[in-house]
């Protein structure tokens, strides 16, 4: 299957759940814009759209079944779902074991060895910051800690209208937004 047939599937996976879908097709989008910036090849690339579209896809089994959507849980169920999803797709076992690792690691950021894992989870941090859960001291540490990637670090820094120590122009362009301006 393409990549938009497996969008096409998740988004009906999604049973119309307008948050859901609209979070994942965001992760998606910085995904694959990260991935491309970076350079990664071909198959990386693949592989990692495929597991941001899909990264999420035990929320609403979570939901019904814990109460909430805890990170842990989400990875869990996420590993065996996913793979599930994926059957029939055309995609090979080994392309459905490295998305479902990817889906399962997710929320996981201690361990990061490969970029598909470093770029969905730099993707999905981006993500759920412009959906406002996390504080300012939350983004710094992330970027500073987590974040390996510099077109992650450019595109949270441009979406959060955070400027750079160095940068004498964003205070005229961005005022009054610098919510995060340090
Ligand atoms: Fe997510």
């Amino acid at each position: 299957m393409t990549i938009s047939r497996i969008m096409e599937k998740m988004i009906a996976f999604s049973e119309g759940n307008i948050h859901d879908i609209d979070h994942f097709i965001r992760v998606w989008t910085y995904a694959k814009t990260i991935g491309e910036l970076e350079n990664i090849d071909d198959e990386t690339l693949f592989i990692l759209e495929i597991a941001a579209i899909t990264h999420d896809i035990a929320c609403p089994l979570c939901r019904e079944k814990y109460g909430n959507t805890n990170g842990k849980y989400q990875e869990e169920e996420g590993t065996l779902l996913v793979k599930k999803f994926l059957s029939g797709t055309g995609l090979s076992e080994a392309q459905i074991e490295r998305v479902a690792f990817l889906v399962g690691h997710h929320h996981t950021a201690k361990g990061i060895d490969s970029v598909d894992w470093q770029i969905l989870v730099e993707a999905d941090y981006i993500a759920n910051a412009t959906e406002g859960s996390s504080s300012e001291q939350s983004i710094n540490n992330f970027m500073q800690r987590i974040m390996k990637t510099e077109s992650g670090k450019r595109i949270l820094r441009s979406v959060l209208c955070i400027c750079a120590e160095d940068d004498d122009i964003c205070e005229d362009i961005h005022d009054p937004c610098l919510r995060f301006q340090r």
